[in-house]
């Protein structure tokens, strides 16, 4: 292996230390607990793993953490009722409503019902437009962290060859946004793009958030690019359940400057982000 590894997990840790002393400060200077309301509806195993994660690091980093735990088969309508009583409620400063909703309830109609302020996924349409528009807005987490990770190794991004594959609006649309921000070069790729080795070949930062487990191989890779990889895949080897990125770190790592490991890698940045935006949050409806 000749890349570096990026430890996302060491980097979270200190963002959220920092986190937690921001909040202390704002406890005893303003008497005021930033405050994070959870919402699960159904009993997906991930999401239910992924929403103890978040429930425990918010305690952890000093904040008030309201989970609201709803069956499968509630209705959209209230769903909608309990969104705008948060909305409406001062000690939550921030509102996610974990993804993916059970098929009877529209996702876009429920998180566009989330007041802007509050909603600390970043995935309201005002969000979106502030964040590419380059005004400030609530920022995704995933790309947040990712983008964190980018500057902190790299240092400035811009003019560098970006290639994001993946194109979520959680994190392929954002993450090619703020990449933009810093003056990357950025192209968005995906599944269906022709040439894909090529496109990527050609990226100093190449960023894979496709969603397929280790897709993308070493010699898709550039000497001695960075590499963040979003994906996090369980598959089944050797009898073993396993988690992967969408990328092969084994051959990458032979070839790429520097990588992320998964896991290890961008998925702590992710709660780590959504503490910081729930601060801020906060903050800001403090004035
Ligand atoms: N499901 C997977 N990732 C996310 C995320 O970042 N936010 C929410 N709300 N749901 C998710």
């Amino acid at each position: 292996m000749t890349a570096s590894l990026i430890d996302g997990k060491a980097f979270a840790a200190t963002v959220r230390e920092h986190v937690a002393s921001l909040v202390a400060g704002v406890k005893a200077e303003h008497r005021i607990t930033p405050g994070l309301a959870v919402v699960l509806v159904g009993e997906d195993p991930a999401s239910q793993v992924y929403v103890r994660n978040k429930g425990i690091q918010t305690v952890e980093a000093g904040m008030a953490s309201f989970e609201h735990k709803l069956p499968t088969g509630t209705s959209e309508a209230d769903l909608l009722a309990m969104i705008a009583r948060l909305n409406a409620d001062p000690k939550v400063h921030g509102i996610l409503v974990q993804l993916p909703l059970p098929g009877h309830i529209d996702p876009d109609l429920v998180i566009n019902s989330i007041a802007p302020a509050k909603d600390v996924d970043g995935f309201h349409v005002s969000n979106v437009g502030l964040v590419s528009t380059g005004q400030k807005a609530m920022v995704p987490c995933t790309p947040l962290g990712c983008l964190m990770l980018l500057r902190d190794h790299l240092g400035s991004l811009s003019g560098l060859n970006a290639v994001v594959v993946g194109r979520s609006n959680i994190v392929g649309k954002p993450m090619a946004q703020l990449l933009l921000k810093d003056s990357a070069t950025v192209t968005i790729a995906h599944s269906r793009s022709r040439d894909l080795p090529e496109i990527c070949r050609r990226a100093d930062i190449l960023v894979a958030a496709v969603g397929r487990p280790e897709m993308i191989h070493g010699d898709w890779i550039r000497l001695g690019a960075t590499v963040i990889d979003v994906g996090i895949n369980r598959i089944e080897r050797d009898g073993k359940t396993r988690l992967v990125g969408d990328v092969d770190f084994a051959s990458t790592a032979q070839v790429a400057g520097a990588i992320t490991p998964v896991p290890g890698g961008v998925g702590p940045m992710t709660i780590a982000c959504l503490l910081a935006n729930t601060l801020t949050a906060c903050c800001r409806a403090h004035g």
